[in-house]
């Protein structure tokens, strides 16, 4: 079953501290599908659950009969379906069980005075009930928390049949065993459910809180706020912060506030921020992704753009005449990390790209000509299809100038409309064609 699962870029309100750049928000749709998963494996626990022997006394008057249960095994569990609900009480989940019948063999022993008998049983324990809350909670380092905030389990009745030996002195004794049995499986019950409760705690400790997104970042995920509840829905909060694995270091702007809305068709919604976006490019920038030597060789041989002097010279007269006839390499950076901004209906970057150019001498000396800042707008889509985050973007503005020059001024116009169409045609086909087969 597929999971429904909505990420949603959200708009943001006003800056504060230590604000959360994910936020995820899980309905009872979603709740009602752990459920289900869940059900499989807690039959399966069921069925190797082991029962302990069971020891005791009987004063009949004239001395005690011993008597041991021993090699109890389940044969058979009926197990309804279970409840499961939000406790926004305790900021957690209520799960009831109510009508488990198990069916129990073994064998039993007892002892008055000298006398030793033995023999097999058969019991049935009818409606078990099973309630129990788990508390949600944060711990120092930002891993969920699991803890038991109360379990309740009732045994509604146990049927026992003694076969073998003398049974017969025995079966007077079955009241007595009844209410045994009973009070050591009503004993047993919340003691598993508070093991497994910690076993899942100790698991959830033990997990990453950040997770390398490929081999240039890493996504940091701690929660930043304890797990908030209402009757419907469960919201955590994460730091949802990239880093650059090489050069982990802070960006130099803060997250700020947001706010999402559940959306309870879906099972499970993810609000990611403009931190959360900006973080990522920061992430690329600082690792020095962005970056890009270019030289003739790269540019595909029907274009009738040329990276050499020669060709050049129809945007910069003058550089043919101080270098004829030498091919040429630019060298394109990215001056501050690419920002993201979110809009209602799209998401806006904007990117600061420095461009030098250099002309090869023909020993193969680089000659500084020229550096021009580019500044560009661009606007995308994001969405989710095949369980993949997929975009396309579109260029709103591009503006080309002269940063410096060692071949005197000249005039840009020309070169930025080349630039606009080199950019719409060649690098946002290349770049679209990659995020519509998915970013992450
Ligand atoms: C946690 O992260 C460390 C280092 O990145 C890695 O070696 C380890 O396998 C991770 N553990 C789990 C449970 O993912
Ligand atoms: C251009 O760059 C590519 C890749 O960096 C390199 O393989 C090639 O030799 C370069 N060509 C020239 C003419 O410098
Ligand atoms: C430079 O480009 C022109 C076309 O604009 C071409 O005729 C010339 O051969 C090129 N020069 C080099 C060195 O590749
Ligand atoms: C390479 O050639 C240029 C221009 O002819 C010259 O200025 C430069 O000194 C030369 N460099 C070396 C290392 O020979
Ligand atoms: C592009 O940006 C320049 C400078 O910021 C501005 O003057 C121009 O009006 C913009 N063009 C469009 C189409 O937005």
């Amino acid at each position: 079953m597929l999971l429904s699962v909505i990420i949603v870029l959200t708009l943001l309100s006003y800056t504060c501290g230590d604000n959360p750049a994910i936020q995820m928000i899980l309905t009872n749709k979603g709740l009602q599908y752990g459920k289900q998963t869940s059900v499989g494996w807690i039959q399966g626990k069921l069925g190797s659950l082991t029962v302990p022997d069971i020891h005791g006394g009987v004063d009949i008057g004239i001395g005690t009969v011993y008597y041991t249960l021993t090699g109890i095994t389940v044969t058979k569990c009926d197990f309804p379906e279970p409840s499961v609900e939000f406790a926004p009480e305790v900021t957690g989940f209520r799960t009831s069980i109510s009508g488990i019948n198990l069916a129990l063999t073994g064998q039993w022993f007892n002892q008055f005075g000298i006398i030793h008998d033995s023999g097999s049983f058969q019991a049935a324990i009818i409606s078990v009930d099973v309630t129990s809350v788990l508390e949600l909670g944060r711990d120092p380092d930002g891993h969920l928390s699991v803890d038991s905030a109360s379990c309740d389990a009732h045994v509604g009745n146990v049927d026992v049949e003694f076969y073998g030996g003398a049974s017969f002195i025995f079966q007077p004794f079955v009241d007595h065993f009844r209410g045994r049995i009973r009070a050591e499986i009503e004993m047993k019950i919340c003691p598993a459910v508070k093991e497994s409760i910690l076993n899942l705690e100790y698991h959830l400790q033990a997990m990453n809180v950040s997770f390398d997104i490929n081999q240039v970042l890493t996504l940091a995920l701690p929660l930043t706020d304890s797990p908030l509840m209402d009757a419907s829905s469960l919201k955590l909060c994460l730091k949802g912060e990239f880093y650059s694995i090489n050069n982990p270091v802070e960006p130099p702007f803060e997250a700020q506030r947001f706010t999402m809305t559940e959306q309870s068709a879906y099972m499970l919604s993810v609000g990611l921020s403009e931190y959360s976006l900006n973080t990522a490019s920061y992430g690329y920038y600082s690792a020095g992704f962005l970056q890009v030597l270019i030289n003739d060789s790269m540019i595909p041989h029907i274009s009738p753009v040329r990276l050499n002097t020669s060709y050049m010279g129809q945007f910069i007269p003058q550089l043919p005449k101080m270098f004829p006839g030498l091919l040429m390499t630019l060298q394109v950076y990215a001056t501050e990390a690419p920002m993201f901004s979110l809009h209602p209906d799209a998401v806006k970057l904007c990117s600061q790209v420095a461009v030098k150019a250099f002309a090869i001498q023909p020993n193969g000396t680089q000659t500084p000509l020229f550096k021009l800042s580019v500044d560009s707008k661009f606007s995308g889509k994001m969405w989710i299809a095949s369980g993949r985050l997929k975009g396309s973007m579109t260029m709103d503005n591009l503006t080309l100038t002269l940063a410096s020059s060692e071949v005197g001024m000249f005039e840009t116009d020309a070169l930025q409309n080349m630039a606009r169409t080199g950019m719409k045609f060649v690098v946002l086909t290349k770049l679209n064609d990659k995020l519509g087969k998915g970013i992450i």
